[in-house]
C-alpha cells in the first residue's frame, strides 16, 4: 500500500550561499527520504523556500548597501542553483515575497484571532539609546537565564536551544560586529499569542511520539514541562509581513511565526502550479497523511511547539509525524562559523568536486544522533576507499569483463550455483533492510546496509575470480559475472537516494534507458542479452593534495 508523505524542510535565510552545514542539518537528509519514497510509490510533497524576512536579511542588506528584496533575490538563485547541482529535488521551493505566502499568513492569523487566541499587551523590549531604535532580538546578547551561557542572543541561546526574549537574558547588550552597547527596556504595545494555553495539549501529544529521535522528544518535554509562555509575534519593523489586525498595521509579524506558515503556503503554491488547486488538501487534511520536518537542531521548539500550537489554534491540519532533527557538523574539528568563513560553500564545493561524494560523505558521517564532523582528509579517504575502490571498482570489474568477454552483453548464467544464489539472497535482504531503515530515517544505517553489499560482492568475485574462469570454464565466469551484474542492480537502487547521479549512470551503464526517476524500489533482474556500453569509472580516484587545496580554502 501506498503512503503519503509530506516533507517539509527548513527555510534557509537567504543571506549568504549555501553551505556545509545546511546540507548535513536537513537537506541531504530530506532528498534522500524523499527519493527513497518516491520510488517506493510513495505519494511525495516536498517543499521549502527562501526565508525572506526579519533581522537576518536587513542586516545583510545594510552591510551590502542594497535592498532586502535584492539580498533575497540573489540568494534565493543562488540556492536554486545549488539545490539543482546538488540533485535536491524539492517538488518546490518557493520564498516568503510571494502573494500567496502572505495571503495564507493573513488568512491563518485572522482565524486565530477570530479564535480568541491572539491579545494584544505592553512587552518591553530592548531600546538602543545610542541609536535611538528599538533592537532585533538576535543582536541583544547576554547571559541566558536557563543555562549561564555568556554568549546567548536574544531570540535564543545557542547553547541549551531554549527560544527567548531580549528581556530575559542577564545583562543584555546591543552587539554591533566586536562592539557592545549599552541598552534601555521600553514598554511597546505587541500582539500576543496564547501559545500557553497549548502547553497540556503539546505535552500529551509529545509523549505519545515514541519513533521521535530521543533527543527532539526530550528537549521538547523539557521545555514543555517547564512551562510554555505566551509569544510576542509582532516586531517594530518594516521588513516582513504586515499584521491583518486592527492598531498592529505598522507592524511587522516576527519572522518565525511566518515563515513556519511557509510550510502550508508552498504547499497550496504547489498545487496552483500544478494545475489542481486543490491538491495540497490530502497532505494536510487528510490525517494518514505521514508529515516530516527536516531541521538543524536549532530550529527544533519552532516546529515541535510553535508550529504545532498554530496548527492546533487554527484545526483541522496535520501536526508533524517526525521531526528527525540532526546535531551539529563540526568542520575539521571546529565549529562552523560563516562570518570567521570557517565554512564550506557549496557554489565554490561543486566549481571544483561532483556532487555525489559530497553527498556521500555527509550521509556518511550524518549527525544523526550526536554532533559529527566533517573533515577534508577523511573526505578523500571515503572517496578513495569506498567510492573508487568498493562500490566503484565492483562494477567496474564487472562490467569490463562483461564487455570484452560476452560480446558486450550481459551473459546467460544457465543454472545459478550455491555461492551465487547466496549472494543473490543477500542483494535481496539488503534492498528490505534499506528500505526499513531509510523508512524509520537512520540514513546512516541505509547506507551503510548498501555498502556493505558492495562489500560482500568484492569477497564474492575476489573468491570466484572470473579472470582466472574465463580461461578455464566460460560457463562458470558467466554465472559470477551474471550474478555481479544482479548486485549491480540492486546498487543501483539501495544507492540511488544517496548517489542519484552515479546511480543513474550505472543503470545506462547496465544496457538500460530511461531515468531512474521512473523506476520502482526494485531489484530489475538483468535480461541476458542485454548490450551494454563500455564501461567507464564513476568516480576518479582523489589526491591528498585535493585536502589541502580545500582546507587552504578555509578562514
Ligand atoms: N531561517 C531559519 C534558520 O535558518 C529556519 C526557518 S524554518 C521555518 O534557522 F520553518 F521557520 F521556516
Ligand atoms: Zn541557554
Amino acid at each position: 500500500m501506498s503512503d503519503r508523505i509530506f516533507i517539509g524542510v527548513a527555510w534557509p535565510y537567504a543571506n549568504g550561499p549555501l553551505h556545509l552545514g545546511h546540507l548535513a542539518g536537513c537537506y541531504l537528509a530530506a532528498d534522500i527520504f524523499a527519493r527513497f519514497h518516491r520510488m517506493n510509490g510513495d505519494e511525495v510533497l516536498m517543499v521549502s523556500g527562501s526565508d525572506s524576512h526579519g533581522t537576518p536579511i536587513m542586516r545583510k542588506a545594510e552591510d551590502d548597501g542594497v535592498t532586502p528584496r535584492d539580498v533575497v533575490e540573489k540568494y534565493h538563485a543562488s540556492f536554486l542553483d545549488s539545490f539543482e547541482k546538488l540533485g535536491i529535488t524539492f517538488d518546490l521551493f518557493t520564498h516568503t515575497m510571494t502573494d500567496n505566502h502572505r495571503e495564507v499568513v493573513t488568512e491563518l492569523l485572522l482565524k486565530l484571532n477570530e479564535k480568541g487566541l491572539l491579545y494584544g499587551d505592553s512587552m518591553k523590549v530592548t531600546y538602543s539609546p545610542d541609536f535611538q531604535r528599538f533592537l532585533p532580538d538576535r543582536y541583544v546578547q547576554g547571559t541566558c537565564p536557563h543555562c549561564d551561557y555568556l554568549d546567548a542572543r536574544g531570540d535564543q541561546c545557542d547553547n541549551c536551544g531554549r527560544i527567548l526574549d531580549p528581556i530575559d537574558l542577564i545583562d543584555p547588550k546591543y552587539r554591533q560586529g566586536d562592539q557592545r552597547y549599552p541598552v534601555e527596556i521600553r514598554d511597546t504595545d505587541h500582539l500576543f499569542y496564547k501559545l500557553s494555553s497549548f502547553q497540556n495539549e503539546l505535552l500529551e501529544w509529545v509523549n505519545k511520539q515514541d519513533h521521535w529521535r530521543p533527543n527532539v522528544k526530550n528537549f521538547t518535554r523539557g521545555y514543555l514541562t517547564e512551562g510554555l509562555k505566551d509569544r510576542a509575534i509582532s516586531r517594530d519593523i518594516d521588513w516582513g509581513v504586515p499584521l491583518p489586525i486592527p492598531g498592529y498595521e505598522e507592524k511587522r509579524i516576527y519572522v518565525w511565526f511566518e515563515a513556519v506558515c511557509g510550510y502550508l503556503s508552498a504547499s497550496k503554491e504547489w498545487a496552483q502550479n500544478s494545475g489542481e488547486p486543490e491538491a495540497w488538501r490530502p497532505f494536510w487534511e487528510d490525517p494518514s497523511t505521514k508529515s516530516y520536518y527536516f531541521i538543524g537542531k536549532d530550529n527544533i521548539p519552532f516546529h515541535t511547539i510553535i508550529w504545532p500550537a498554530m496548527l492546533l489554534g487554527y484545526g483541522g491540519l496535520n501536526l508533524p509525524y517526525d521531526v528527525p532533527s540532526n546535531e551539529f557538523l563540526t568542520l575539521e574539528g571546529k565549529q562552523l562559523s560563516t562570518s570567521r568563513n570557517w565554512a564550506v560553500w557549496v557554489p565554490d564545493y561543486l566549481d571544483r568536486l561532483p556532487p555525489d561524494p559530497l553527498r556521500y560523505h555527509i550521509a556518511a558521517t550524518m549527525p544523526e544522533t550526536g554532533d559529527s564532523d566533517f573533515s577534508w582528509a577523511d573526505y578523500v579517504r571515503r572517496n578513495n576507499d569506498e567510492l573508487v575502490a568498493t562500490f566503484g571498482n565492483l562494477v567496474h570489474r564487472t562490467l569490463t569483463q562483461v564487455h570484452r568477454n560476452f560480446d558486450e552483453a550481459i551473459p546467460d548464467p544457465g543454472d545459478l550455483r550455491d555461492a551465487d544464489n547466496e549472494l543473490i539472497a543477500k542483494a535481496d535482504a539488503a534492498l528490505a533492510a534499506v528500505a526499513a531503515s531509510l523508512t524509520a530515517v537512520r540514513l546512516r544505517e541505509a547506507l551503510n546496509g548498501a555498502m556493505g553489499l558492495a562489500r560482500d560482492a568484492n569477497k564474492y568475485i575476489d573468491s570466484q575470480a572470473p579472470w582466472k574462469q574465463i580461461k578455464e570454464d566460460k560457463n562458470e565466469a558467466a554465472k559470477t559475472l551474471y550474478t555481479c551484474t544482479y548486485v549491480l542492480s540492486a546498487l543501483k537502487t539501495t544507492l540511488y537516494p544517496f548517489l542519484p547521479f552515479s546511480a543513474q549512470k550505472l543503470h545506462e551503464l547496465l544496457g538500460l534507458s530511461g531515468s531512474m526517476i521512473d523506476g520502482s524500489w526494485a531489484i530489475e533482474r538483468p535480461v541476458p542479452g542485454t548490450k551494454i556500453p563500455q564501461p567507464t569509472p564513476l568516480f576518479t580516484k582523489l589526491d591528498d593534495s585535493v585536502a589541502d587545496e580545500m582546507v587552504a580554502l578555509l578562514g
